[in-house]
């Protein structure tokens, strides 16, 4: 039984029992109810650490569409979960708290978007994937920031184009292929905060070392990286690469899988302008806990519904991006 007050909270607040293994528990519950646990980078790490797959936005779609589990729990936010349950319509989609939203998804509400679109006939419509469904719906073809450079690229060069929500990404994709998207003015509240005087001055502390930035980040910042790529494309470079140091300018829960992976190399977090704080956090994506994941796998609630018209339009995006992306093996 779902209490009323947890529909409103949007998250079960449960006390967990004294003395329980919280670990230990949540891994019973998964293999009892052939769950599957994925996490983003960005989540906590005590989350990374649990979940059964952690990846980027492509990674974490693709596997969602292969996992034979009943159960997918989406530790990340809510357009995760809902990009999953358009994908498995069958299966239970958990995400353990619903308030995690994505500035930049809600940046994009889908009538403004629409109108925006009719606005702009002839246009072929690109979606970045922080956003909700039913923007998706009004889209030809949805990226990743792991994959926006090629599928761009796959269109003939006179397409015209429109490229939401992230201006920063289209304006980056615009400079890398020489495209004149057309842009909607929407933004990450995470990645636009990054200081540009703060990253030259950690350079000047650190000369050696990489810089590490996320394509959501203003281009003033870009323009700075020695690495510009998905959060997967950053950690895949600062495993690969000899240097030792790297200035990270992304969520700084990435940090912890690069540290996992690379113990003996630095990793030094970016930080935003506005704050003495020495990193820059989603707030959204730190809104998933272990409790919170212990009790929406013990209820199996809060579950992701997606509108049943609006999946069977979203879903056509979504799988032209998965094709795409496998015929370029990425
Ligand atoms: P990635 O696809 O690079 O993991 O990015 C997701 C995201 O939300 C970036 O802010
Ligand atoms: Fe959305 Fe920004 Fe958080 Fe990524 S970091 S989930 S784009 S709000």
């Amino acid at each position: 039984m779902i209490e009323k007050k947890w529909k409103e909270l949007g998250y079960i607040d449960e006390p967990i029992p004294e003395g329980t293994d919280i670990k230990a528990e949540i891994r019973r519950m998964c293999k009892e109810k052939n769950a599957i646990i994925m996490a983003h980078y960005y989540t906590e790490g005590e989350i990374q650490d649990i979940a059964d797959y952690i990846g980027d936005s492509l990674a974490l779609a693709q596997k969602a569409a292969k996992t034979d589990a009943d159960i997918i729990v989406m530790c990340g936010v809510h357009f995760m979960g809902e990009t999953n349950k358009i994908l498995c319509p069958d299966k239970v989609v958990l995400v353990p708290d619903l308030n995690a939203t994505c500035s930049l998804a809600e940046s994009c509400p889908a009538n403004e978007f629409e109108a925006f679109v009719k606005a702009h006939p002839n246009h072929t419509v690109v979606s970045y994937v922080n956003t909700t469904a039913a923007t998706k719906a009004l889209t030809d073809v949805v990226v990743t920031s792991s994959n926006a450079r090629q599928i761009v690229e796959s269109f003939p060069k006179d397409t015209k184009i429109i490229f939401g929500p992230d201006k920063n990404l289209g304006n980056y994709i615009n400079s890398i292929t020489g495209r004149d998207m057309l842009l909607w003015n929407g933004a990450c509240h995470v990645h636009e905060k990054f200081s540009l005087e703060k990253i030259l001055q950690l350079k000047e502390e650190h000369p050696k070392a990489k810089i590490l930035v996320h394509p959501e980040c203003k281009g003033a910042v870009v323009k700075v990286a020695d690495k510009v790529g998905s959060t997967a494309a950053l950690l895949k470079y600062s495993i690969s690469e000899e240097a030792t140091e790297f200035i990270v300018a992304t969520e700084s829960g990435i940090l912890h899988e690069m540290q996992k992976a690379c113990p003996n190399k630095k990793f030094i977090p970016a930080p935003p302008e506005d704050s003495t704080c020495a990193c820059n956090e989603c707030n959204f994506m730190k809104l998933i806990t272990m409790n919170k994941l212990y009790n929406c796998l013990k209820y199996e609630w809060p579950q992701v519904e997606v509108d049943r018209d609006v999946a069977s339009r979203a879903i056509i995006p979504i799988n032209k991006m998965l094709e795409i992306s496998e015929n370029l093996g990425l």
